[in-house]
């Protein structure tokens, strides 16, 4: 078939996604869903191959979007891919000051195994509901599984802070935010207040 005369321009668009889903190289900052978009609401789906490429070019994307937001956790969701797989990226930062550091970590169709009985409260806020913060209590220790980027299943342990982030992460995942689980809207906080009276 002669294609010399010009591409129709559905054709061309076609051209132009395809080739930014296959091609690209360069992770790409994710706009966030906000508090009242429906995929904040929706349960994720299990992720059935981790090596898709798709997959890999989704935890790429979701590793620059978390650090510049100065995030400590992402949830798929919430780059309204409702999909099983959040990242965990505690350091300390300017939302955070008081973070753990550790290497971010992907998270794929993680479980939670088990919880202590000792819950804990703790300040929490969100990037899909920036301004405010809220004490969320907690299991203060839990044991998780989930599936690591390159397809190795890990067990882990987390107290405090980690075990804090990863529940809130995985939260997301079941289309719940922090705000549904603070005791009382009156204990919840503008972030600027939050700093200069919390972490101030
Ligand atoms: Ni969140």
């Amino acid at each position: 078939m002669d294609r010399s005369y010009p591409l129709t321009e559905s054709e061309l668009r076609f051209k132009v996604l395809h080739r930014t889903a296959m091609e690209r190289t360069m992770p790409i900052l994710r706009q966030i869903a906000q508090l009242g978009q429906p995929v904040l609401r929706e349960v994720a789906g299990k992720i059935a191959d981790h090596a898709d490429p798709a997959v890999q070019a989704l935890i790429d994307d979701m590793l620059v979007t978390v650090a510049d937001a100065n995030g400590v956790g992402i949830a798929a969701p919430q780059v309204f891919e409702p999909l099983s797989l959040f990242i965990v990226a505690s350091r300390p930062n300017v939302r955070y000051p008081f973070a753990p550091e550790m290497e971010p970590t992907a998270m794929i169709n993680p479980e939670l195994l088990w919880v202590s009985d000792e819950m804990e409260k703790g300040w929490e806020g969100c990037l899909s509901i920036p301004g405010l913060r809220g004490p969320v209590p907690r299991h203060r220790r839990i044991g998780v599984r989930y599936l690591t980027r390159s397809g190795e299943l890990r067990e882990e342990e987390y107290v405090d802070f980690l075990a804090r982030v990863f529940q809130h992460e995985f939260d997301h995942l079941q289309g719940m935010v922090f705000v549904d689980r603070v005791e009382s809207t009156r204990e919840l906080v503008s972030e600027k207040e939050y700093l200069r009276l919390v972490a101030g």
